[in-house]
């Protein structure tokens, strides 16, 4: 086999309709169906090289050589569909200001799955790439298309893969992000989902009505009424978050910095300016807009925390090799 490196790149996204359990931990099969918006701004690049002449999987991130046990697991998964057992050369860059706090397992997995299925002389389609980034994790089969994507839970390998939503043409959402802090999560989003799985009592309650909320976000988005998705988006994103609450031991991402930030938004939004927020594992707010509203937010935002902490991001495109 020769030694050819493929590069993909792939974009982060931000879940909206959260996927926050999961109902197989090996294949990584989620409780519930997610929805996302895949960003422009952020993303990983990947290069993979399957080389005869190396012993072990060498995985460089950032220019800086790391463990590698995960990325190796995930690259056995693509050995094995492509029946070889050569080793491999990974090298990866984030593309996300250093201060941001937004690198992603999503934009990581999705790169790696598009490099290195095709490194190994696989050419999948896109929904065997989605499953195949969805085994290195879950969010991961969403950035494998642009935009709004929906990754349907399905009950089995086959069945759990994301595809993508039509964004209506005069609908122009946007997300700007805001750094609260760039530590690492104080408690990681597969061990935050597996607790509040096995020990929450709402837990049962929020399986039925994320599927509620998917159902109407989805209605909101073909009726182009932006008010309804950002509503729907913000009040998931604090179920999910109230999950982490009542689970035992309870944990919460939510910095001081955290409240005093939704409350801004909060009172843009009393002020008539549609803006609504979501978090993910960690304290780091984003505010979904429209585009016209990103002005006036970026600079309240920017007012409080300062601009080096603000971001804008819009829609981006699908995982595809440079
Ligand atoms: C809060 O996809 O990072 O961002 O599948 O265990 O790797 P693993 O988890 P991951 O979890 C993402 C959780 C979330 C919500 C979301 O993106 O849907």
């Amino acid at each position: 086999m020769n030694a050819t490196t493929y590069t993909a790149r792939a974009h982060t996204n931000i879940a909206l309709i959260k996927y926050w359990g999961k109902k197989n931990e090996e294949l990584i099969l989620p409780m519930n169906s997610s929805l996302s918006l895949t960003l422009d701004r952020f993303y990983t690049e990947t290069s993979v090289t399957f080389d005869e002449r190396l012993k072990e999987d060498l995985f460089l991130l950032d220019n800086s050589k790391k463990n590698s046990i995960k990325v190796s697991k995930f690259l056995d998964i693509v050995r094995q569909k492509a029946a070889i057992s050569i080793k491999a050369k990974v090298v990866s860059q984030n593309h996300v200001p250093s201060t941001a706090g937004l690198a992603s397992s999503a934009s990581a997995y999705a790169a790696l799955a598009l490099a290195a299925s095709k490194a190994a002389g696989l050419d999948l389609n896109k929904k065997e790439l989605s499953r195949l980034a969805r085994r290195g994790s879950g969010s991961a089969c969403r950035s494998i298309y642009g935009g709004l994507v929906e990754w349907q839970e399905g009950n089995d390998d086959q069945t759990s893969f994301a595809y993508p939503i039509k964004i209506p043409t005069d609908f122009e959402v946007t997300m700007v992000a805001l750094v609260i802090s760039t530590d690492y999560k104080k408690i990681s989003s597969r061990a935050g989902m597996k607790r509040v799985v096995e020990t929450s009592p709402y837990y049962s309650a929020w399986i039925q009505n994320t599927a509620e909320d998917l159902n109407n976000i989805k209605q909101a988005i073909l009726e182009r009424d932006f008010e309804t998705f950002g509503e729907i988006s913000e009040e998931n994103a604090m179920k999910m978050h109230a999950l982490n609450m009542s689970a035992h031991p309870h944990f919460s991402y939510f910095e001081p910095d955290t409240i005093k930030a939704m409350q801004i938004v909060e009172k843009l939004r009393s002020q008539g300016i549609s803006c609504y927020y979501t978090l993910d594992a960690g304290p780091n707010l984003k505010v979904i807009c429209l585009k016209k509203d990103v002005q006036v937010i970026t600079d309240f935002l920017s007012d409080s925390f300062g601009q080096e902490k603000v971001f804008v991001a819009g829609p981006g495109p699908a995982a595809h090799l440079i």
